[in-house]
Protein backbone atom coordinates (compact mmCIF):
# COMPACT_ATOMS: atom_id res chain seq x y z
CA UNK A 1 0.00 0.00 0.00
CA UNK A 2 2.87 2.40 1.12
CA UNK A 3 4.62 1.62 -2.39
CA UNK A 4 1.48 2.34 -4.32
CA UNK A 5 1.05 5.67 -2.83
CA UNK A 6 4.64 6.81 -3.09
CA UNK A 7 4.28 5.43 -6.80
CA UNK A 8 0.83 7.63 -7.08
CA UNK A 9 3.18 9.97 -5.24
CA UNK A 10 5.47 10.23 -8.11
CA UNK A 11 3.95 9.73 -10.90
CA UNK A 12 1.66 13.05 -10.43
CA UNK A 13 5.04 15.21 -9.85
CA UNK A 14 6.29 13.88 -12.98
CA UNK A 15 3.05 13.88 -15.29
CA UNK A 16 2.77 17.46 -15.15
CA UNK A 17 6.28 17.80 -15.71
CA UNK A 18 6.42 15.51 -18.53
CA UNK A 19 3.76 17.17 -20.62
CA UNK A 20 5.72 20.38 -20.25
CA UNK A 21 9.18 18.96 -21.85
CA UNK A 22 7.08 17.64 -24.52
CA UNK A 23 5.34 20.70 -25.16
CA UNK A 24 3.60 20.54 -28.36
CA UNK A 25 5.01 21.90 -31.10
CA UNK A 26 2.62 23.80 -33.63
CA UNK A 27 5.12 23.25 -36.38
CA UNK A 28 4.75 25.02 -39.86
CA UNK A 29 1.00 23.48 -40.26
CA UNK A 30 -2.16 25.39 -40.15
CA UNK A 31 -2.78 26.89 -36.56
CA UNK A 32 -6.09 24.87 -36.03
CA UNK A 33 -7.87 25.31 -32.41
CA UNK A 34 -11.16 24.37 -31.13
CA UNK A 35 -12.03 27.82 -29.30
CA UNK A 36 -10.97 31.12 -29.52
CA UNK A 37 -11.33 30.42 -25.74
CA UNK A 38 -8.51 28.24 -25.94
CA UNK A 39 -6.37 30.22 -28.61
CA UNK A 40 -6.60 33.31 -26.00
CA UNK A 41 -5.32 31.22 -22.94
CA UNK A 42 -3.29 28.16 -24.07
CA UNK A 43 -1.96 29.04 -27.46
CA UNK A 44 -1.69 32.51 -28.06
CA UNK A 45 0.41 33.08 -25.00
CA UNK A 46 2.68 29.99 -25.55
CA UNK A 47 3.68 31.47 -29.08
CA UNK A 48 4.07 34.70 -27.85
CA UNK A 49 6.47 33.58 -25.16
CA UNK A 50 8.27 31.82 -27.79
CA UNK A 51 8.73 34.58 -30.08
CA UNK A 52 9.89 36.71 -27.07
CA UNK A 53 12.08 33.97 -25.61
CA UNK A 54 13.34 32.46 -28.53
CA UNK A 55 13.35 34.37 -31.77
CA UNK A 56 13.55 38.59 -30.93
CA UNK A 57 14.07 38.67 -27.67
CA UNK A 58 12.41 40.45 -24.54
CA UNK A 59 11.99 43.88 -24.56
CA UNK A 60 13.57 45.31 -21.39
CA UNK A 61 11.09 46.00 -18.30
CA UNK A 62 12.30 49.50 -17.59
CA UNK A 63 10.00 52.55 -19.72
CA UNK A 64 12.63 54.87 -21.69
CA UNK A 65 9.55 57.50 -22.14
CA UNK A 66 10.14 59.42 -25.63
CA UNK A 67 9.89 63.17 -25.44
CA UNK A 68 8.87 65.09 -28.71
CA UNK A 69 10.11 68.37 -30.15
CA UNK A 70 8.55 70.03 -33.40
CA UNK A 71 11.34 70.81 -34.96
CA UNK A 72 10.31 71.92 -38.51
CA UNK A 73 6.71 72.23 -40.40
CA UNK A 74 5.55 73.80 -43.80
CA UNK A 75 1.99 73.80 -45.17
CA UNK A 76 3.48 73.70 -48.74
CA UNK A 77 5.42 70.62 -48.94
CA UNK A 78 4.83 68.08 -52.50
CA UNK A 79 3.53 71.23 -54.20
CA UNK A 80 0.68 72.30 -51.31
CA UNK A 81 -0.73 68.88 -51.50
CA UNK A 82 1.04 67.60 -48.29
CA UNK A 83 1.99 69.04 -44.98
CA UNK A 84 5.07 67.98 -43.68
CA UNK A 85 6.42 67.76 -39.88
CA UNK A 86 9.75 66.68 -38.57
CA UNK A 87 9.82 66.00 -34.78
CA UNK A 88 12.14 64.99 -32.87
CA UNK A 89 11.86 61.94 -30.63
CA UNK A 90 14.40 62.68 -27.30
CA UNK A 91 15.35 59.52 -25.22
CA UNK A 92 17.09 60.66 -21.85
CA UNK A 93 20.56 58.61 -22.44
CA UNK A 94 21.16 59.36 -26.24
CA UNK A 95 23.25 61.41 -27.55
CA UNK A 96 21.01 62.14 -30.86
CA UNK A 97 17.65 61.96 -31.46
CA UNK A 98 15.47 59.44 -33.49
CA UNK A 99 14.09 61.98 -36.65
CA UNK A 100 10.60 61.78 -37.83
CA UNK A 101 9.27 62.76 -40.90
CA UNK A 102 5.68 63.41 -41.39
CA UNK A 103 3.98 63.95 -44.52
CA UNK A 104 -0.06 64.52 -44.30
CA UNK A 105 -2.20 65.76 -47.00
CA UNK A 106 -3.17 69.30 -46.81
CA UNK A 107 -6.40 70.93 -46.68
CA UNK A 108 -8.43 67.90 -44.80
CA UNK A 109 -10.87 68.30 -41.92
CA UNK A 110 -10.79 65.52 -38.99
CA UNK A 111 -8.19 63.17 -38.86
CA UNK A 112 -6.18 61.56 -40.89
CA UNK A 113 -5.05 57.54 -40.92
CA UNK A 114 -1.68 56.83 -41.20
CA UNK A 115 1.43 54.23 -42.80
CA UNK A 116 3.82 53.81 -40.51
CA UNK A 117 7.39 52.48 -41.19
CA UNK A 118 11.28 52.70 -41.05
CA UNK A 119 13.28 53.88 -44.08
CA UNK A 120 16.87 52.20 -44.94
CA UNK A 121 18.97 55.37 -45.51
CA UNK A 122 17.88 57.82 -44.03
CA UNK A 123 14.68 60.14 -44.44
CA UNK A 124 16.03 62.34 -47.05
CA UNK A 125 16.44 59.56 -49.09
CA UNK A 126 12.28 58.99 -49.19
CA UNK A 127 11.96 62.18 -51.56
CA UNK A 128 14.19 64.98 -53.06
CA UNK A 129 12.64 67.99 -50.97
CA UNK A 130 15.28 70.21 -49.58
CA UNK A 131 13.94 70.81 -46.26
CA UNK A 132 14.17 67.06 -45.21
CA UNK A 133 16.48 67.26 -42.63
CA UNK A 134 19.58 64.44 -42.75
CA UNK A 135 19.83 62.45 -39.42
CA UNK A 136 23.20 62.72 -37.59
CA UNK A 137 23.11 59.09 -38.31
CA UNK A 138 22.13 58.39 -41.65
CA UNK A 139 25.05 56.85 -43.42
CA UNK A 140 28.02 58.84 -44.74
CA UNK A 141 30.62 58.89 -47.61
CA UNK A 142 31.03 60.72 -51.28
CA UNK A 143 27.17 59.84 -51.73
CA UNK A 144 25.81 59.32 -48.86
CA UNK A 145 24.26 61.80 -46.26
CA UNK A 146 24.88 64.54 -48.27
CA UNK A 147 22.21 66.43 -50.45
CA UNK A 148 23.02 64.35 -53.40
CA UNK A 149 21.04 60.92 -52.49
CA UNK A 150 18.17 62.62 -51.80
CA UNK A 151 15.65 61.12 -52.94
CA UNK A 152 16.78 57.83 -53.95
CA UNK A 153 14.85 56.13 -52.47
CA UNK A 154 11.44 57.93 -53.63
CA UNK A 155 10.38 54.99 -55.74
CA UNK A 156 9.67 53.10 -52.35
CA UNK A 157 8.12 55.71 -51.14
CA UNK A 158 5.17 56.87 -53.79
CA UNK A 159 4.41 59.75 -50.88
CA UNK A 160 1.96 61.94 -54.02
CA UNK A 161 0.03 58.65 -54.18
CA UNK A 162 -0.25 57.32 -50.55
CA UNK A 163 -1.16 61.62 -49.01
CA UNK A 164 -3.47 61.22 -52.83
CA UNK A 165 -5.34 59.17 -51.12
CA UNK A 166 -6.39 60.39 -48.05
CA UNK A 167 -3.04 59.12 -45.88
CA UNK A 168 -0.11 60.33 -43.58
CA UNK A 169 3.26 58.58 -43.76
CA UNK A 170 5.42 58.94 -40.87
CA UNK A 171 8.61 57.14 -41.22
CA UNK A 172 11.99 57.23 -38.84
CA UNK A 173 15.70 56.39 -39.90
CA UNK A 174 16.68 52.92 -38.66
CA UNK A 175 20.11 53.91 -37.69
CA UNK A 176 18.62 56.38 -35.56
CA UNK A 177 17.01 53.44 -33.33
CA UNK A 178 19.41 50.85 -33.80
CA UNK A 179 22.51 50.98 -36.56
CA UNK A 180 22.38 47.94 -38.74
CA UNK A 181 25.57 46.21 -37.90
CA UNK A 182 27.45 44.07 -35.55
CA UNK A 183 28.56 46.65 -33.07
CA UNK A 184 27.84 44.88 -29.95
CA UNK A 185 25.02 46.75 -28.90
CA UNK A 186 27.04 49.57 -28.08
CA UNK A 187 25.51 52.42 -30.18
CA UNK A 188 21.73 52.07 -30.36
CA UNK A 189 19.29 52.12 -27.64
CA UNK A 190 20.15 48.97 -25.94
CA UNK A 191 22.44 50.66 -23.60
CA UNK A 192 19.81 53.19 -22.42
CA UNK A 193 18.50 49.83 -21.12
CA UNK A 194 21.04 47.75 -19.50
CA UNK A 195 21.21 46.76 -15.44
CA UNK A 196 24.50 48.23 -13.44
CA UNK A 197 26.99 45.95 -14.85
CA UNK A 198 24.74 44.86 -18.49
CA UNK A 199 27.47 45.36 -21.53
CA UNK A 200 24.99 43.46 -23.86
CA UNK A 201 21.55 41.74 -23.89
CA UNK A 202 21.15 38.29 -22.28
CA UNK A 203 20.25 35.50 -24.48
CA UNK A 204 16.57 36.10 -24.15
CA UNK A 205 16.97 39.80 -24.75
CA UNK A 206 15.99 41.94 -27.67
CA UNK A 207 18.06 42.36 -30.41
CA UNK A 208 18.00 44.45 -33.51
CA UNK A 209 14.82 44.03 -35.03
CA UNK A 210 13.23 44.26 -31.83
CA UNK A 211 14.90 47.44 -31.19
CA UNK A 212 13.59 48.82 -34.53
CA UNK A 213 10.20 47.61 -33.52
CA UNK A 214 10.29 49.38 -29.84
CA UNK A 215 11.06 52.73 -32.00
CA UNK A 216 8.17 52.03 -34.39
CA UNK A 217 5.93 51.92 -30.95
CA UNK A 218 7.50 55.76 -29.90
CA UNK A 219 5.97 56.79 -33.07
CA UNK A 220 2.68 55.59 -32.42
CA UNK A 221 3.31 57.52 -29.16
CA UNK A 222 4.03 60.98 -31.20
CA UNK A 223 0.78 59.89 -32.97
CA UNK A 224 -1.40 59.50 -30.53
CA UNK A 225 -0.72 63.00 -29.53
CA UNK A 226 -0.96 64.61 -32.45
CA UNK A 227 -4.98 65.97 -32.58
CA UNK A 228 -4.55 65.63 -36.90
CA UNK A 229 -3.65 62.06 -36.86
CA UNK A 230 -6.37 59.66 -36.73
CA UNK A 231 -4.21 56.47 -34.40
CA UNK A 232 -6.78 53.89 -34.02
CA UNK A 233 -6.54 53.97 -37.70
CA UNK A 234 -2.28 53.31 -38.10
CA UNK A 235 -0.64 50.62 -40.34
CA UNK A 236 2.39 49.60 -39.84
CA UNK A 237 4.00 48.75 -42.81
CA UNK A 238 7.90 47.95 -43.97
CA UNK A 239 10.18 46.11 -46.69
CA UNK A 240 12.30 43.27 -45.96
CA UNK A 241 14.43 43.44 -42.92
CA UNK A 242 11.92 46.50 -42.07
CA UNK A 243 9.06 44.09 -43.15
CA UNK A 244 10.32 41.44 -40.65
CA UNK A 245 10.26 44.49 -38.27
CA UNK A 246 7.14 45.70 -39.19
CA UNK A 247 5.19 42.14 -38.54
CA UNK A 248 7.09 42.24 -34.64
CA UNK A 249 5.73 45.63 -33.95
CA UNK A 250 2.25 44.85 -35.13
CA UNK A 251 2.58 41.42 -33.06
CA UNK A 252 3.55 43.29 -29.97
CA UNK A 253 1.90 46.28 -30.19
CA UNK A 254 -1.92 46.52 -30.72
CA UNK A 255 -1.76 50.18 -31.11
CA UNK A 256 -1.37 49.38 -34.86
CA UNK A 257 -4.21 48.67 -36.17
CA UNK A 258 -2.93 46.89 -39.26
CA UNK A 259 0.59 45.24 -39.91
CA UNK A 260 2.24 44.98 -43.94
CA UNK A 261 5.05 42.81 -44.47
CA UNK A 262 6.88 43.68 -47.97
CA UNK A 263 9.08 40.52 -48.90
CA UNK A 264 9.87 39.71 -45.36
CA UNK A 265 11.51 36.53 -46.06
CA UNK A 266 13.30 34.55 -43.42
CA UNK A 267 12.72 35.60 -40.20
CA UNK A 268 9.63 37.48 -41.67
CA UNK A 269 6.64 36.32 -43.22
CA UNK A 270 8.09 33.05 -44.58
CA UNK A 271 8.12 29.55 -43.00
CA UNK A 272 11.54 28.55 -41.74
CA UNK A 273 10.99 24.80 -42.07
CA UNK A 274 11.08 24.91 -45.74
CA UNK A 275 14.58 26.30 -45.85
CA UNK A 276 14.04 27.59 -49.06
CA UNK A 277 16.56 30.69 -49.94
CA UNK A 278 17.49 31.92 -46.44
CA UNK A 279 17.67 29.70 -43.69
CA UNK A 280 17.94 30.71 -39.85
CA UNK A 281 21.39 29.22 -39.80
CA UNK A 282 22.48 32.03 -43.13
CA UNK A 283 20.61 34.69 -41.56
CA UNK A 284 22.22 34.15 -37.62
CA UNK A 285 25.65 34.09 -39.74
CA UNK A 286 24.88 37.46 -41.50
CA UNK A 287 22.93 39.34 -39.39
CA UNK A 288 23.98 38.14 -35.85
CA UNK A 289 22.68 40.75 -34.40
CA UNK A 290 19.11 41.39 -35.98
CA UNK A 291 17.40 38.28 -33.26
CA UNK A 292 17.81 37.38 -29.90
CA UNK A 293 21.10 34.94 -29.05
CA UNK A 294 18.37 32.19 -28.55
CA UNK A 295 17.62 32.22 -31.92
CA UNK A 296 20.84 30.27 -32.42
CA UNK A 297 19.56 27.25 -31.04
CA UNK A 298 17.61 26.92 -34.43
CA UNK A 299 20.34 26.90 -36.92
CA UNK A 300 19.90 24.06 -39.02
CA UNK A 301 17.37 22.27 -36.15
CA UNK A 302 13.90 24.31 -37.44
CA UNK A 303 12.21 20.96 -36.49
CA UNK A 304 12.86 22.53 -33.22
CA UNK A 305 11.05 25.22 -33.21
CA UNK A 306 7.78 25.75 -31.54
CA UNK A 307 6.03 27.15 -33.80
CA UNK A 308 6.93 28.58 -37.24
CA UNK A 309 6.68 31.68 -38.79
CA UNK A 310 2.98 31.20 -39.36
CA UNK A 311 2.69 32.02 -35.16
CA UNK A 312 4.18 35.13 -35.79
CA UNK A 313 1.58 36.29 -38.83
CA UNK A 314 -1.57 35.18 -36.16
CA UNK A 315 -0.29 36.91 -33.12
CA UNK A 316 -1.47 40.16 -35.22
CA UNK A 317 -4.53 38.56 -35.34
CA UNK A 318 -7.73 39.17 -35.54
CA UNK A 319 -6.20 42.64 -36.45
CA UNK A 320 -5.74 42.87 -40.50
CA UNK A 321 -2.07 41.53 -42.07
CA UNK A 322 -0.99 41.37 -45.50
CA UNK A 323 2.14 39.35 -46.65
CA UNK A 324 3.59 40.27 -50.46
CA UNK A 325 6.06 38.91 -52.41
CA UNK A 326 7.65 39.67 -55.37
CA UNK A 327 8.41 36.75 -58.15
CA UNK A 328 12.62 37.10 -58.41
CA UNK A 329 12.72 37.06 -54.85
CA UNK A 330 13.61 33.90 -54.18
CA UNK A 331 15.67 34.20 -51.34
CA UNK A 332 12.47 35.42 -49.14
CA UNK A 333 11.10 32.02 -50.58
CA UNK A 334 7.72 33.20 -51.89
CA UNK A 335 5.36 30.19 -51.22
CA UNK A 336 6.67 30.27 -47.79
CA UNK A 337 5.72 33.33 -47.38
CA UNK A 338 2.13 32.36 -49.05
CA UNK A 339 1.79 29.51 -46.87
CA UNK A 340 2.59 31.69 -43.60
CA UNK A 341 -0.60 33.98 -43.91
CA UNK A 342 -2.63 30.54 -45.50
CA UNK A 343 -2.00 29.03 -41.79
CA UNK A 344 -2.11 31.97 -39.83
CA UNK A 345 -5.63 32.10 -40.96
CA UNK A 346 -7.55 29.69 -38.84
CA UNK A 347 -6.75 32.06 -36.08
CA UNK A 348 -8.62 34.74 -37.88
CA UNK A 349 -11.48 32.36 -38.49
CA UNK A 350 -11.79 31.65 -34.67
CA UNK A 351 -12.24 35.59 -33.91
CA UNK A 352 -15.42 35.31 -37.20
CA UNK A 353 -13.16 36.99 -39.61
CA UNK A 354 -11.84 35.78 -42.88
CA UNK A 355 -8.52 35.09 -43.21
CA UNK A 356 -6.70 34.84 -46.26
CA UNK A 357 -9.46 34.58 -49.04
CA UNK A 358 -7.63 32.17 -51.79
CA UNK A 359 -6.48 28.49 -50.93
CA UNK A 360 -3.74 28.46 -52.93
CA UNK A 361 -1.12 30.50 -54.27
CA UNK A 362 -2.91 33.53 -56.66
CA UNK A 363 -1.05 34.31 -59.83
CA UNK A 364 1.00 37.49 -59.78
CA UNK A 365 -0.85 40.61 -60.20
CA UNK A 366 -3.88 38.68 -58.65
CA UNK A 367 -3.82 40.20 -55.18
CA UNK A 368 -6.13 38.46 -52.56
CA UNK A 369 -7.34 41.51 -50.45
CA UNK A 370 -10.93 40.39 -49.38
CA UNK A 371 -10.19 38.88 -46.08
CA UNK A 372 -8.45 39.82 -42.85
CA UNK A 373 -5.05 38.29 -44.26
CA UNK A 374 -3.88 39.96 -47.79
CA UNK A 375 -1.73 38.31 -50.04
CA UNK A 376 0.09 39.86 -53.30
CA UNK A 377 2.60 38.27 -55.60
CA UNK A 378 3.83 41.02 -57.80
CA UNK A 379 6.52 40.15 -61.10
CA UNK A 380 9.98 41.83 -60.44
CA UNK A 381 12.67 42.09 -58.02
CA UNK A 382 13.13 41.74 -54.00
CA UNK A 383 11.72 45.95 -54.05
CA UNK A 384 8.42 47.49 -52.54
CA UNK A 385 7.21 49.43 -55.38
CA UNK A 386 3.85 51.83 -56.55
CA UNK A 387 1.76 48.16 -57.26
CA UNK A 388 2.86 47.06 -53.91
CA UNK A 389 1.58 50.35 -51.98
CA UNK A 390 -1.47 50.59 -54.41
CA UNK A 391 -2.51 47.40 -53.05
CA UNK A 392 -1.87 47.96 -49.37
CA UNK A 393 -3.95 51.45 -50.20
CA UNK A 394 -6.91 49.25 -51.28
CA UNK A 395 -5.99 46.88 -48.16
CA UNK A 396 -6.48 49.54 -45.46
CA UNK A 397 -9.11 51.26 -47.70
CA UNK A 398 -11.51 48.42 -47.22
CA UNK A 399 -10.52 47.86 -42.68
CA UNK A 400 -10.38 51.87 -42.61
CA UNK A 401 -13.85 51.96 -43.96
CA UNK A 402 -12.67 54.72 -46.92
C1 LIG B 1 19.30 40.38 -46.96
C2 LIG B 1 18.83 39.46 -45.87
C3 LIG B 1 17.31 39.39 -45.79
C4 LIG B 1 16.75 40.78 -45.72
C5 LIG B 1 17.29 41.62 -46.84
C6 LIG B 1 16.87 43.09 -46.81
O1 LIG B 1 19.01 39.86 -48.21
O2 LIG B 1 19.41 38.18 -46.11
O3 LIG B 1 16.90 38.64 -44.67
O4 LIG B 1 15.35 40.74 -45.70
O5 LIG B 1 18.69 41.64 -46.80
O6 LIG B 1 16.59 43.63 -45.75
O7 LIG B 1 16.86 43.70 -47.87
Amino acid sequence: MKKLFSFLFVAALLIPSMGAVAQQKYGAKPLEFESLKEWKKVHRPAIMDFFLTDVYGHYPQKQVTPRFELLEQSDKALGGKAIRKQVAIHLDGMPTPILLLIYQPAGVKGKVPAFVGMNFKGNHQINIDPEIIISANAPTGKDLGTDAPRGAASSRWPLEEIVGAGYAVATIYRGDVDPDHDDGFKNGIHPLFYRAGQTKPDAEEWGTIGAWAWGLSRVMDYLEQDKSIDHKRVAVIGHSRLGKTALWAGATDERFAIAISNDSGCGGAALSARKVGETVAKINKSFPHWFCDNYNKYNDNEEALLVDQQGLIALIAPRPVYVASATEDTWADPEGEFLSALYASPVYELYGKKGLAVSSMPKPEQPSIEGYVGYHIRTGKHDITLYDWQQYIKFANQHFGR
